[in-house]
């Protein structure tokens, strides 16, 4: 895989809500290639963030395409808003959608594309039928639901297996990794297999921001 490939989708959770405009400013200047944007709900995760509003409100003011990962129950609830607000990505997590072929096309059906996240505890089996509909498949390298949280080592494995897997069945899509990913994991998830990488506390915790998303890029091209 080349390192063209590679995608930087830092993640708002972690950005300063009071300067919203600089910060991701500083992101667009760094070359992020996504905004990743988590809704959780309190209930698929024991954590409150934020909905449409705050996805149309980023639309407004940043040019990036809107990576939105729904940790919520009943995911099919917020779809259609969410893509009026603006959202190019959709993410539903597999756990929350027993009908995912059918979630997976209404997504498409909204013009958006359509991804499929995994926890860490959940097999890659129940995304196998439908790898080849997809646009991106999330890996989740914590237990979702905070930023700033340590990689769990045992995810590369499935990383590999999840690369696997999506070349086996012919699919396009991105592979995805999400949680504790910065200067010191983001080479291995590469090689693993990965091409998109969220980062939160790597890339708003930074004295920098727009420096850390360039460094995170390089550590992905000095191994490609
Ligand atoms: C966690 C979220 C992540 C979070 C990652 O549940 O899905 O997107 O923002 O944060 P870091 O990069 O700090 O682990
Ligand atoms: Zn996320």
């Amino acid at each position: 895989m080349s390192a063209a490939t590679v995608r930087i989708a830092p993640s708002l959770l972690s950005a300063d809500f009071a300067r919203l405009t600089d910060h991701l400013a500083m992101i667009e200047a760094g070359g992020a290639d996504w905004l990743h944007l988590d809704v959780m709900d309190g209930c698929f995760v024991p954590n409150l963030t934020f909905g449409a509003k705050v996805i149309e409100t980023c639309a407004r003011v940043t040019k990036l395409p809107l990576d939105v990962h729904l940790m919520v129950v009943e995911p099919e609830k917020y779809l259609e808003s969410f893509a009026k607000s603006g959202a190019s990505v959709l993410t539903i997590h597999a756990e929350a959608a027993p009908h995912l072929h059918r979630q997976v096309a209404r997504i498409k059906e909204l013009g958006c594309q359509a991804g499929v996240a995994l926890n860490p505890a959940t097999s890659l089996e129940s995304v196998r039928e439908v790898a080849a509909e997809l646009d991106l498949l999330l890996v989740m390298t914590v237990n979702p639901g905070f930023g700033g949280q340590a990689f769990i080592p045992s995810s590369l494995d499935k990383i590999r297996r999840a690369r696997a897997l999506l070349d086996a069945a012919g699919s396009r899509a991105r592979l995805e990794v999400d949680g504790g990913i910065a200067r010191d994991t983001i080479t291995a998830c590469w090689r693993a297999g990965a091409d998109t990488f969220v980062a939160g506390n790597a890339v708003f915790g930074a004295a920098d921001p727009s420096a850390e998303v360039r460094a995170l890029r390089a550590r992905c091209a000095e191994s490609a």
